[in-house]
């Protein structure tokens, strides 16, 4: 779906997962401040939703294709789409992904497989794909870590893994940019609240969850800005900044120790029995 009338925006942003969450307030935040946005997200109800949301602010370019990224030739159909639109993003934003929280084995492999595939794969493919527009747009790239990549979290570990992956291959993959003009941005929330793993994670977490938790929509606004203005790390808020600096402070044993301490409620869930790796 898209608003012909407002493609000639002069500039982009290509977002993977718009259609919900901390996604979601990105793309809004994108259009509020005069960009347009080109949505990649799976074809559901929340895809659905997003765009009526986005028909209804006046002004909005948008663009959205449903589409499961880790399905069979997801990059190729998404450079076929732009190009059909004739579309040359300035910036893109790999948001997609998602955790789990819990004991190790209790998450299938199939998931551990798509998590690592989304949060990484996806992410590195798409910009390998999009460098040649990138060059010539010299813009941006935001990519979704979280503050958890430098923990890291015991009963997130898959998880947190992808994260850090993400986190050091940003900071990297900025330095080498550079020769072209086009920055990399990693953002690192702290829990934002957008789904049931994120609901489950603030029970076990109790009251140092209530205090730290935020809504996508509280840190849109310093993340998209981070993007625009080519910030190296962007950590939104003042709590997220502070965890970071506590993170760094503690020796990694004591730190560990005590993060695992605080999630130990995990291990009163009965354990799976796993699924044989294919
Ligand atoms: N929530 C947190 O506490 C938190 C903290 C730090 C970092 N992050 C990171 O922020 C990002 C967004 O998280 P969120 O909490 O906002 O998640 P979310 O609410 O579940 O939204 C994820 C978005 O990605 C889309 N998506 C999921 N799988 C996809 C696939 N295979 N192909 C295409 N689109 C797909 C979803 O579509 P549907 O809505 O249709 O499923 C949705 O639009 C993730 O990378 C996450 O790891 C989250």
């Amino acid at each position: 779906m898209s608003k012909i009338d407002n493609l000639r925006k002069p500039k982009w942003v290509l977002v993977t997962g718009g259609s919900h969450g901390i996604g979601r307030a990105l793309s809004l935040e994108c259009v509020k401040q005069g960009l347009g946005v080109a949505i990649v997200a799976l074809p559901n109800e929340d895809l659905r939703h997003m765009e009526e949301e986005l028909a209804g602010i006046p002004g909005a370019a948008y663009l959205t294709l449903g589409l499961n990224l880790v399905g069979e030739g997801a990059i190729a159909k998404i450079l076929d789409w732009l190009s059909e639109a004739s579309l040359k993003p300035t910036y893109l934003i790999n948001n997609a992904g998602f955790g789990r929280g819990g004991l190790f084995e209790n998450t299938t492999w199939g998931e551990y497989r798509t998590m690592m595939q989304l949060n990484n794969q996806v992410m590195v493919e798409l910009t390998y794909a999009l460098l040649p527009i990138l060059k010539e747009t010299q813009g941006g790239v935001l990519n979704m870590s979280s503050v958890e990549a430098t923990l890291p979290l015991p009963y997130k570990t898959v998880y947190t893994g992808t994260k850090a992956f993400v986190y050091n291959y940003s900071l990297a993959l900025r330095e080498e940019f550079r020769y072209y003009d086009i920055s990399v941005s990693v953002l690192c929330p702290g829990p934002v609240i957008t789904n049931e793993d994120g609901l489950k994670r603030v029970k076990a977490m109790g009251t140092l969850a209530k205090i730290a938790v935020t809504m996508p929509e509280d840190l849109a606004p310093e993340a998209i800005n981070g993007m625009l203005n080519g910030k190296a790390v962007i950590r939104p808020g003042f709590l997220v900044k502070l965890m970071a600096f506590l993170g760094k402070l503690f020796p990694r044993p004591i730190k560990l120790r005590l993060l695992e301490k605080i999630f130990s409620k995990y291990r009163e869930e009965d354990v799976a029995v796993a699924e044989p790796v294919e």
